[in-house]
């Protein structure tokens, strides 16, 4: 195998700076999507993929509404103008919701993640009214998981009362930093007593478990302001703590504006990532499979772990949400609300791009995305695929073995990678050749342009 790690440094980049959905792991990238199908074609791959009655099937639902754009993120949603944009957009939800209904109805969810954006932004008759849809279309008997993605500033104690109610058993609050400073350079404005005060109102209301999502590498954010606002959060024992190291992409208004780290940045960034898992990890936290540092294993994305572990399905809704039809098609919607709800208006389903799935396209995901944990588990390869990854992967194998960048051992192949930006090169020499080819084709302008050390300055 050829030495390709710049285009594959290429390709980490074109992802980043193409990702709109938080869908990270991408394979095949989306970049490479093709175009939009029919209701008939989607609906006809769901319905052979849920033929094979998977264990595990999630539901997606993405607001792509927020208050006000914060500059560091790299995610869709857009600043709410008006609050009549949510109306009309929940109208659409039910829309493309009764589109899947009679397809899914009688297969029982195992997870449903609401997401954003900020979907706390919906009033409380909202919720109800998608809460209402959602458990009227779909079947949530042995639903494990409801989780929902929570503003401070917009969950009040009758928001939180109503979610527990519906079901919701895992609240995560994004906060980044309690530091008033560093959040108002980076257009964000909740307070510490907002982010207290929804805590202390989850928990009195039952919610069953709470992640905190928090950034490192922000502007103007020293090791003294982590440690004072991790203390802070610690304190409060939350199952979960995410430290995301920031990662400016295209799509952040941060490089919009011009905005760039330097190298000082980068390695302050990597430090500020290190010093916080350490201080996690001696609070008592520990790494959870398929997920961060935390408490308790249940407090997991099941969702995300579903789809790594068991390359289980799942159905996105909402505008810029992905799917993932196992065994036939990825897709995603329209990343513009307008558009979104327009499409579903005329009774079509809001398609963006799809991508037709071989077997190898799965077992190459379900690979990528193992290793992005750690290791991957070859007995459980061999119960999904069917087939030996010693011999499916043997070149590819071989290959990482000579770079020292895998470790093979009879029940695992070990990432060696020392960091994220290693992880995000190496597991792409997995990568089908044909797509390599493609990706090439597409990135190859700028190749020429990859410097060898910046790679461990990579980050998801
Ligand atoms: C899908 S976002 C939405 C979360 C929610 N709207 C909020 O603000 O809390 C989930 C998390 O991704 C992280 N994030 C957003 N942009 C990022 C970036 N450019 N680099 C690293 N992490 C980022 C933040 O920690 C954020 O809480
Ligand atoms: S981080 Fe959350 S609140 Fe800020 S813009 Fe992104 S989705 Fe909206």
């Amino acid at each position: 195998m050829e030495n390709n790690d710049f285009l594959f440094k290429r390709i980490t980049e074109g992802i980043a700076n193409t990702d709109f959905s938080g869908y990270t792991i991408q394979y095949p990238p989306m970049f490479l999507w093709g175009k939009a199908r029919s209701n008939r074609e989607i609906l006809r791959s769901w319905s052979k993929s849920l033929a094979n009655n998977f264990r595990h099937l999630g539901l997606y639902v993405h607001i792509p509404f927020c208050k006000q754009k914060c500059s560091f993120c790299r995610y869709f949603s857009q600043e709410l103008a008006q609050r009549a944009a949510l109306k009309d957009y929940l109208a659409a939800l039910k829309k493309e919701i009764k589109i899947y209904k009679p397809l899914f109805a009688k297969f029982p969810l195992s997870s449903v993640y609401l997401g954003g954006g900020t979907p706390a932004l919906l009033s409380l008759g909202q919720l109800k009214e998608l809460f209402d849809a959602l458990y009227m279309s779909f079947n949530l008997n042995q639903c494990r998981q409801i989780s929902f993605e929570g503003n401070p500033d917009f969950l009040s104690w009758t928001k939180l009362k109503l979610l527990k109610k519906y079901g919701v058993n895992r609240l995560t609050i994004g906060i980044q930093s309690l530091d008033s400073r560093v959040l108002e350079s980076a257009n964000r404005y909740q307070s510490k007593e907002s982010f207290e005060r929804c805590f202390q109102d989850a928990r009195n209301a039952g919610i069953a478990n709470i992640n905190v999502d928090l950034m490192v590498g922000l502007s103007g954010q020293t090791a003294k302001s982590v440690l004072k606002t991790l203390e802070e959060v610690i304190r409060l024992r939350p199952e979960l703590i995410h430290i995301h190291p920031f990662y400016p992409t295209a799509l952040t208004a941060f490089m919009q504006a011009g905005g760039q780290l330097s190298k000082e940045e980068m390695d302050l960034r990597e430090r500020l990532a290190k010093i916080s898992q350490a201080v996690i990890r001696q609070a008592g936290y520990a790494a959870i499979e398929f997920d961060a540092n935390g408490l308790n294993p249940a407090a997991r994305n099941v969702q995300l772990s579903d789809a790594i572990e068991h390359n289980s399905p799942f159905l996105g809704l909402g505008a810029g949400a992905v799917s993932h039809a196992t065994g036939y098609s990825r897709y995603v919607n329209l990343n513009d609300p307008d558009k979104y709800c327009y499409s579903l208006n005329q009774g079509k389903l809001p398609i963006q791009s799809t991508c037709r799935l071989t077997q190898r396209d799965e077992m190459i995901y379900f690979i990528t995305s193992w290793l992005r944990y750690g290791r991957v588990s070859k007995e459980r390869f061999r119960d999904i695929f069917k087939k030996d990854p010693d011999k499916v992967f043997a070149k590819e194998i071989a290959y990482l073995k000579t770079r020292k960048k895998i470790k093979d051992t009879p029940g695992f192949l070990c990432s060696k990678s020392a960091n994220m930006g290693e992880y995000a090169i190496f597991s792409k020499y997995f990568y089908d050749q044909k797509i390599i080819a493609k990706c090439r084709a597409v990135l190859s302008p700028l190749a020429g342009r990859i410097k060898r050390a910046d790679m461990k300055y990579l980050y998801f």
